[in-house]
């Protein structure tokens, strides 16, 4: 088994997906947030691309339990229910309900890899739980950072670099680009909230308002849950 990492999401087709199993990791924030929601008990969790989309589909649900959240440079959009803030996504807003998200980056992560058989949400929050997934799965790992608008996103590689560790200690080989996110992990491991406030992306937070989700979105291991996205639904296996 070797695990490989995209430091930037791209395409891959059915034929390059063979035998591997893709963990679409934004750790600021969209992969926490879809990992809240299940927790707290959201059926299912429909990444979209364009915001367009988003109201396209839920009016295809409508009548249903349906929220739609996401967004744009980081804020809410004008008419959604919820923002990307893990922390709006308690048990007693998304319980019971289908949630419709598009962020700027996570959610198109996930259509990049569709190809493949095997498509992970990774976050801090369930590192350990998705690697023990990975370890069952007859198939490579590959960590993808959902990175920023289409470049390397600090955050997003030293998650990858986290499970990558784990993955290395349970005897899995890594390629070079495995090795240096794993490098880069190691070299801010004991002060992952520190990593998040230098951050590009955490900066941006803390200037909008949204300081909080940094502490919220680096709590390793708090989540059992790995979900899974297949046929354009996210949801818990
Ligand atoms: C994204 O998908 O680009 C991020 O999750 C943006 C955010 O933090 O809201």
């Amino acid at each position: 088994m070797q695990t490989d990492i995209q430091f930037i999401p791209r395409h891959v087709s059915v034929k390059e997906a063979e035998g591997k199993a893709f963990v679409v990791i934004d750790a600021l924030r969209a992969s926490t947030t879809i990992v809240e929601a299940l927790s707290n008990g959201c059926t299912e969790v429909m990444p979209v691309v364009t915001v367009n989309g988003t109201f396209h589909l839920a009016k295809k649900f409508s009548g249903e339990d349906t929220l739609i959240g996401g967004e744009r440079g980081g804020r809410k959009v004008k008419g959604f229910d919820l923002g990307n803030s893990p922390r709006e996504y308690t048990r007693d807003v998304v319980s019971g309900k289908r949630l419709i998200l598009t962020t700027t980056d996570g959610t198109k992560a996930f259509h990049m890899v569709a190809a493949s058989q095997h498509v992970l949400v990774g976050a801090f929050t369930n590192a350990h739980a998705v690697v023990q997934r990975c370890m069952t799965l007859k198939a490579d790992p590959v960590m993808v950072a959902a990175g920023k608008r289409g470049k390397f996103s600090l955050e997003d590689v030293v998650c990858a670099g986290m499970m990558i560790d784990l993955l290395e200690k349970r005897g899995v080989d890594l390629t070079d680009g495995a090795r240096a996110a794993s490098i880069l992990y190691r070299s801010f491991d004991r002060d992952l909230l520190g990593m998040a406030r230098i951050s590009e992306h955490g900066r941006t937070l803390i200037r909008l308002g949204f300081e909080e989700d940094l502490s919220f979105c680096v709590q390793t291991n708090i989540s059992l849950l790995v979900p899974v996205f297949r046929d354009g639904s996210i949801r818990l296996e």
